[in-house]
């Protein structure tokens, strides 16, 4: 297949890149890294992307900003980078990518624990992991061409343990192996409208 994995350079998105890359054609995009550039953000940005460059068989997204901060301090500008970036994203991805991908192709999203585990300073991001899974449920009801959409909401992964790991404490940390397994099957499987919850 080919695969357009957006984040395709950062923590998560190298390691299921390598592992797919074994059976696969793989096209990284992004804002600064990655082999084409794109914005999440910007609706044009995406549109481009499609326009520009061969059919993808599936689309896996591993980006999208959200902002730390405690509840009373959290301003609407903060809160609009995630809508904006990690939310909104990829739902135009999404709306504006169907009318590209193969029929019968896939979208894999990504959005994390905190939509059902969330620790404090992190109302800007649980809200949006949440907004997207009801959206997965929602969107296979209309989308058309047997175009799958399905989301992985991994917990605190491997390779972010010494960064971000004191601020999940007694969480169970995710090995890399088993993340990048888990988007390979679920871009080669039939699953649809799925939320795949990586944590126990
Ligand atoms: N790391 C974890 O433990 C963990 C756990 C659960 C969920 N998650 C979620 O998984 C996703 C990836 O996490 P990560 O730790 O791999 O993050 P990361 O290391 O910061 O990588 C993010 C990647 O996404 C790209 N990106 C960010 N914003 C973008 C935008 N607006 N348009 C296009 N590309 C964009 C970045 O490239 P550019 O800067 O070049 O754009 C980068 O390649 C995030 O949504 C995160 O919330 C992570």
């Amino acid at each position: 297949m080919k695969i357009l994995v957006i984040g395709g350079e950062g923590t998560i998105g190298k390691k299921v890149v390598s592992f797919l890359s074994k059976n696969h054609s793989i096209i990284t995009a992004g804002r600064k890294n990655g082999e084409i550039y794109l914005d999440l953000s910007n609706k044009d940005s995406i549109k481009q992307l499609f326009e520009n460059n061969i059919k993808f068989d599936a689309v896996i997204s591993i980006a999208g900003q959200v902002i730390w901060a405690p509840f009373n301090d959290i301003s609407q500008d903060d809160f609009y980078i995630g809508i904006k970036n990690k939310m909104m994203g990829q739902v135009n991805l999404v709306q504006i990518g169907q009318n590209y991908i193969t029929p019968g192709g896939s979208f894999t999203l990504t959005t994390g624990i905190l939509a059902d585990e969330p620790v404090k300073m992190t109302t800007g991001a649980a809200l949006v992991n949440g907004a997207i899974h009801s959206f997965v449920k929602a969107v296979i009801l209309e989308i058309k061409n047997n175009i799958r959409v399905n989301v992985i909401s991994p917990g605190l992964v491997k390779d972010s343990e010494e960064k971000y790991g004191h601020l999940f404490p007694g969480y169970n940390i995710i090995p890399m192996e088993k993340l990048a397994e888990t988007y390979s099957e679920i871009v080669e499987s039939d699953q649809n409208g799925q939320v795949i919850r990586l944590y126990d």
